[in-house]
This record gives structure tokens, C-alpha cells and sequence, in this order.
């Protein structure tokens, strides 16, 4: 087990000062291109949530759209697109979040996700919590009941957790971002 973190901890790529000065980003691009490592990632969040009755699996645009799916297939589950603002045909719910300068939303279709089912949402990274924070609000809109967050990478300075308050976080590898 630990060998697979330390596989999927080496094959992230790290730039500095991108995409601003003093960033330390997090590239996940190079963990793609490690089929070991990006297979080494998926069983792992498939085997953490194999006995979790998931029922739906939501993953965030862009990032969230590469782990998500194959998250889903394994657990024979729907996968739920959560989409920047405009782009999703329909009726849309969406829910809000802060940015460093002014706010973000994101959207869903309705019917979507269904009262009551039991919803996975699936990032790539968690850093100020705001993202899955807004996950959880959609989620709560529609009557899903969020079961986790599963995401690649924590950024453990910036206290993203304080955002999640009652969904349980599942994390692969701790990394700095700042
Ligand atoms: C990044 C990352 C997470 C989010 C985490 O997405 O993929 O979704 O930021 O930050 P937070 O915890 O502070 O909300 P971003 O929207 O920057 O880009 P993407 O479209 O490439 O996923
Ligand atoms: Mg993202």
C-alpha cells in the first residue's frame, strides 16, 4: 500500500510559480502518462469505496472528469458531471463558492443525481476545500446524501478539510502548494 502511494506521490510533477508566482503546481499530466501509477490510483480509490454502497459517482470539471469515470465504471455506478457555469445543456442546479477574488459556481443537471442517493465525489486535488465544499452544498440541494470526497492530492496547509465538516476526506498523497 505504501508502495503505491510512494508510486503515485513520484509520478507528480511539480512547477513552481505556475500558474502565478509562489505556486507550487501540482501536475497530475505526468501521473497520466504512468499507466502503473494512474492504475496504482484508481484501485486504490475503488478498493476505499468498494463496501460504501456508492451510487453515484461526481466528479469536477476538468480535473475531476479523469478520475471520476473510472471510479465509476468500477463500482458499476453513474457518473455524475459537475460543470463550470453554462456549459450543461437543460435544466441546471448549481451552488456557489469563494474564490481568492470574487466566486466560482458550478452546475448539474437536474435529475442528475436522485433524493436520497448515496453520491461519491471524486477531484483531483483539494486545496482551500472550496470546490468540494460546493459539491456537498449542490448535492444537498438535490437531496444526495454525500457518503465521501475522494481526491489524488491534499494541500494539508491551506485547511480544506475546515470546509468539509461532516464528509469524510480520502486522500492519496500530501504535497505543498505554496
Ligand atoms: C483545481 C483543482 C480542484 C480545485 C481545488 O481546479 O483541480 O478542482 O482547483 O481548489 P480548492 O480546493 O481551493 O477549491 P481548477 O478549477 O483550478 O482547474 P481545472 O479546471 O483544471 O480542474
Ligand atoms: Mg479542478
Amino acid at each position: 500500500l505504501e508502495e503505491r502511494r510512494k508510486v503515485i506521490s513520484d509520478s507528480i510533477r511539480v512547477v513552481p510559480h505556475f500558474p502565478k508566482e509562489g505556486i507550487m503546481f501540482q501536475d497530475i499530466t505526468t501521473l497520466l502518462l504512468n499507466p502503473i501509477a494512474f492504475q496504482y490510483s484508481i484501485e486504490d480509490f475503488v478498493e476505499q469505496y468498494r463496501d460504501q454502497q456508492v451510487e453515484v459517482v461526481a466528479g469536477f470539471e476538468a480535473r475531476g472528469f479523469i478520475f471520476g469515470p473510472p471510479i465509476a465504471l468500477a463500482l458499476h455506478c453513474p457518473f455524475v458531471p459537475l460543470r463550470k457555469p453554462g456549459k450543461l445543456p437543460g435544466e441546471t442546479v448549481s451552488a456557489e463558492y469563494q474564490l481568492e477574488y470574487g466566486s466560482d459556481k458550478i452546475e448539474m443537471s437536474v435529475g442528475a443525481v436522485k433524493k436520497g442517493q448515496r453520491v461519491l465525489l471524486i477531484d483531483d486535488l483539494i486545496a482551500t476545500g472550496g470546490t468540494l465544499a460546493a459539491g456537498v452544498k449542490l448535492m444537498k440541494q438535490v437531496g444526495g446524501e454525500v457518503i465521501g470526497a475522494g481526491c489524488v492530492i491534499e494541500l494539508p496547509e491551506l485547511n480544506g478539510r475546515e470546509n468539509l465538516k461532516g464528509t469524510p476526506l480520502y486522500i492519496q498523497v500530501e504535497k505543498e502548494g505554496v
